[in-house]
């Protein structure tokens, strides 16, 4: 089934992690279906938006897809094998609250440098690199926990992006932003797009959407509501929750 675009996990190189595919994915709780038979992947350099409304399954999902919880049914793969700490280098995350070390700006990106096994001799000169693309060179020796949230957000995403990942994992990275910080933010998504990564991004501004997306993902009660192009999309979501969702009512 070659249209299909999970089967595009087989063949691909053992060394990265495109596509990030989950099959089949479920999660409950307490008897309560969180997340009910979904699959995606991101494989091809662009950015997914993933909509619904709260409580839709999406940081569920995108916690799966990055590995970091298991799904009780289905799998996630990375360029077609299990998630695994070898290649956490290659899928950055950020969610909405960002966890900072206790140190400098700069050593916050060093650290992310050294566990992706980039040589010390070149660490700092690509930290810096890494701070002066999102505008925080100035801040480079600032505690990175004393930086305002918007400041935190766009340090958080410099960091995932200093590896050079393949995929970007995004959950409401610019939620409670002022205008200027987010669109610092979808400045740098874009500029990883246009390096070749495959963006997936949570987010609850519809705008933000229109303006970043190339496809839209819309989970509804933890199920696939809608998979499209943005422009598809945009034109006329397919009936149901989807439309509802975008047309601003309110879905039960
Ligand atoms: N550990 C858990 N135990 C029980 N229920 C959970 C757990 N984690 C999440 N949930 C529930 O799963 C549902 C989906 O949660 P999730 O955080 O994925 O939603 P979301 O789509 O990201 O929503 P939001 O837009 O508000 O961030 C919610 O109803 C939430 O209460
Ligand atoms: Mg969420």
């Amino acid at each position: 089934m070659p249209d299909d675009p999970l089967a595009a996990d087989a063949g691909r190189t053992r060394t990265g992690a495109l596509p990030i595919a989950g099959r089949d994915l479920s999660l409950g709780r307490d008897g309560r279906m969180l997340v009910d038979r979904v699959s995606l992947a991101v494989g091809t350099p662009g950015v997914t938006a993933l909509l619904g409304p709260n409580g839709a399954g999406k940081s569920l999902l995108l916690r799966m897809m990055a590995g970091l919880i298991a799904p009780d049914g289905g799998a996630v793969t990375w360029a077609g094998r299990s998630p695994d700490r070898a290649r956490a280098h290659l899928v950055g995350v950020v969610f909405h609250r960002p966890v900072m070390l206790r140190r400098s700006a700069l050593d916050n990106v060093r650290f992310a440098l050294k566990a992706a096994g980039v040589p010390r001799s070149e660490r700092r000169d690509r930290a810096m690199a890494a701070l002066a693309s999102g505008g925080l060179d100035p801040l480079a020796s600032t505690p990175a926990r004393v930086l305002s949230g918007g400041e935190q957000q766009r340090l958080a995403l410099v960091r995932a992006m200093a590896t050079g990942p393949e995929a970007l994992l995004l959950d409401e990275a610019t939620a409670h932003l002022d205008p200027a910080s987010a669109l610092a933010i979808e400045t740098l998504v874009l500029k990883a797009r246009d390096g070749g990564a495959a963006v997936l991004l949570v987010t609850h501004d519809l705008t933000q959407a229109r303006r970043l997306a190339d496809r839209v993902v819309c989970l509804h009660g933890g199920g696939l509501e809608a998979d499209l192009a943005a422009d598809a999309f945009f034109r006329g979501p397919p009936a149901g929750p989807a439309r509802a969702f975008v047309e601003g009512r309110l879905v039960a």
